[in-house]
């Protein structure tokens, strides 16, 4: 159990979760997207994130599917709760630029929004 929560807190150190500012969810198919097309997406968010984020200030998870299974790779932010719609890579750099990093949803590649409630009682 001790070895569970060392290994734990070691992976929460590593992966600075505590600091992030943004978080990105990415669903690279296989229903809403080819899955070798959406692989490619996902590859260039790594690379770009690395190269551009090296305080480490977004954090990226690639979902198994975000439920919308068409018109993808699907693209979720939060804070915001941006939904973005067939994210290849030439929207990925607009998203990464405008969004991750700039702080400003690109509204024209937005297929929802859903921002968190701070309290979910209302
Ligand atoms: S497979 Fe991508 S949203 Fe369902």
């Amino acid at each position: 159990m001790s070895d569970d929560k060392d290994f734990v807190k070691a992976k929460i150190a590593k992966h600075k979760i505590g600091s992030y500012g943004r978080h990105i969810f990415f669903c690279a198919g296989p229903s809403c997207c080819d899955e070798d097309d959406g692989q490619k997406v996902w590859e260039h968010l790594k690379g770009e994130l690395a190269e551009k984020d090296p305080e480490k200030k977004i954090f990226r998870t690639k979902a198994a599917c975000l439920r919308i299974c068409k018109s993808g790779p699907i693209a979720l932010v939060y804070p915001e709760g941006t939904w973005y719609g067939n994210v290849g890579k030439k929207q990925l750099d607009k998203i990464i630029e405008q969004h991750l990093i700039g702080g400003e949803p690109v509204e024209e590649l937005m297929i929802a929004v859903n921002p968190l409630a701070s309290d979910s009682k209302d």
